[in-house]
């Protein structure tokens, strides 16, 4: 008998859209999964050797899959695949929106929306439509609404399959994830996708749930991280004006099973493309039925994240500003722009805050990432003030100050003791990450200032 889903189509190939569906591809050999975007030169990156996003892992997967049962194209020749398509993930982008109704809150559903349209114009008999993409709690509704004007005889179902997936770890997280989420109105629907992901995922961990239920949860989700970041951010600051060490703090509040030791690293504030936007959409989402408690409490997470980046970028300039606050004639090596290492992702990274606050104030800037390229660094600081540097080394000689801002193993095994006499005399070390050897800077004779690190303790 044909499986219920046998031709699968993902509309957008993204951080997302590209990573999940070549693992389908590769866990499902039989599947045909055909994955398009409008942007070209994406999709030509897709089909190089040179993928659009950097994601260990990744590009052993595309190589086994691609040219056997997974391609990429463009929207011109996706419009067949889609007619023929069994199932259609929306995997596009849902930015926070920045005009009209709820600028600077809600989630900006127009990618989304011409999905619907593209996919009304296509398909043809019946289709499963999957969101993929993270969406407000009912945008299925309006998805439904658009679907509805497709010709004769198309029928839809609607699921929702949030994606879980943290850059960096995303080919680990798919091919094992904690849990896969299926939301729905029909069970059958439910159970073809369900049986797509039982092929490698134990069935205990396909949950199932009602469409809202499922678009709520992936909000949810992000928003208790985010919380747990801003929670031990908060309690860093505590920490560093009364003595105590935050990772002596997260380490037994960790030990307790109710709470977990994960998501307790305490940080320049946490970045990507998602924590703030879906945040900022359950906060909007809580305001538009009237739940202004709801709402504010969720606001104070997003806070405390601006605040913390803020803080750092004072605690930067304040041993090297000039009485006025000028940082004019000071250069500050900053290593790392990615907003957490392996992932050449800087959407909302922390360092554009802590950067341009700097330069904000006249620093020069010398900045080094490992995967992050120089036109990426450009397009978010521009190139007045700014140096990018290929190698560590480089962007620490003459320093007055030194910013670690993203985790990159590298950076923890940097040689002090060779680096010392290339930074300025008094150059204060700044560890937005605690990764860095404090030992090491210590013996090195260089001064080490940490997250979170009052300096006293007890081991
Ligand atoms: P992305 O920006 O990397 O990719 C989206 C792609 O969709 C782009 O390549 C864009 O060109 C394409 N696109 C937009 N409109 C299109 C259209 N009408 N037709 C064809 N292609 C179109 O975004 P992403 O990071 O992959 O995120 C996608 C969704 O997944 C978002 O809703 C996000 O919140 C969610 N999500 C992201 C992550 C992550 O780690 N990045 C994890 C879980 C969920
Ligand atoms: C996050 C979630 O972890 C995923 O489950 C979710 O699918 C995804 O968002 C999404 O919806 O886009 P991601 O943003 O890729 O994944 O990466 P995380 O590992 O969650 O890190 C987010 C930010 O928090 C990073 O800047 C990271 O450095 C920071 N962070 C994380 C901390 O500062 N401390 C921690 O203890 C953990």
């Amino acid at each position: 008998m044909k499986p219920l889903v046998n031709k699968i189509v993902c509309i957008g190939a993204g951080y997302v859209g590209g990573p999940t569906m070549a693992v389908i591809a590769d866990r499902c050999p039989d599947l045909d999964v055909t994955v398009l975007d409008l942007n070209e030169s994406r999709i030509a990156a897709w089909n190089s050797e040179e993928l659009p996003i950097y994601e260990p892992g990744l590009a052993a997967v595309v190589s086994r899959a691609r040219g056997r049962n997974l391609r990429f194209v463009g929207q011109t020749e996706g419009a067949a695949h889609v007619a023929a398509a069994d199932a259609v993930f929306i995997s596009v982008n849902t930015p926070t929106k920045t005009d009209g109704e709820g600028a600077g809150k809600a989630s900006d559903l127009r990618y989304v929306e011409s999905c619907a349209r593209f996919i009304a114009t296509h398909a043809k008999g019946h289709t499963i439509v999957i969101e993929k993409s993270t969406m407000p709690v009912r945008a299925a509704d309006r998805i439904k609404s658009i679907l509805a004007s497709a010709g004769p005889g198309v029928t839809f179902d609607i699921l929702s399959n949030p994606e879980f997936l943290a850059e960096g770890t995303g080919i680990r997280d798919l091919e094992a994830p904690d849990r896969v989420l299926i939301g729905g109105e029909r069970p059958e629907p439910i159970a073809a996708l369900a049986e797509i992901y039982r092929r490698w995922v134990p069935a205990e961990r396909v949950l199932s749930t009602g469409l809202w239920s499922a678009e709520l949860s992936k909000l949810v989700a992000n928003a208790f991280l985010a919380q747990r970041v801003s929670s031990i951010n908060s309690i860093s600051a505590l920490c560093e004006v009364t003595g105590a060490d935050i990772e002596e703090v997260a380490s037994v509040i960790g030990a307790d099973s109710r709470i977990g030791p994960k998501f307790l690293r305490a940080s320049v504030g946490f970045g990507g493309s998602c924590f703030q936007k879906d945040l900022l959409s359950l906060i909007y989402i809580s305001e538009s039925y009237g739940l202004t408690e709801v709402a504010a409490y969720w606001q104070q997470v997003v806070d405390l994240n601006q605040w913390q980046k803020h803080r750092f970028a004072d605690q930067i300039a304040a041993p090297i500003a000039t009485a006025e606050g000028s940082l004019r004639g000071r250069r500050i090596a900053i290593l790392g722009f990615a907003f957490k290492k392996d992932t050449n992702d800087v959407r909302e990274t922390p360092a554009i805050d802590v950067c341009r606050q700097l330069l904000a104030r006249g620093a020069t800037l010398a900045v080094h990432d490992y995967k992050v390229t120089s036109d990426s660094i450009a397009s978010e600081l521009g190139a007045k003030g700014v140096e990018v540097a290929t190698s560590p080394e480089a962007a620490l000689a003459g320093a007055d100050g030194v910013a670690v801002l993203t985790e990159w193993s590298a950076y923890a095994k940097l040689d002090w003791a060779r680096l010392a006499g290339t930074l300025n005399a008094c150059a204060m070390i700044h560890d937005g990450r605690n990764i860095v050897d404090a030992e090491a800077v210590r013996r090195a004779g260089l001064n080490l200032r940490s997250i979170g690190k009052g300096g006293q303790s007890n081991t």
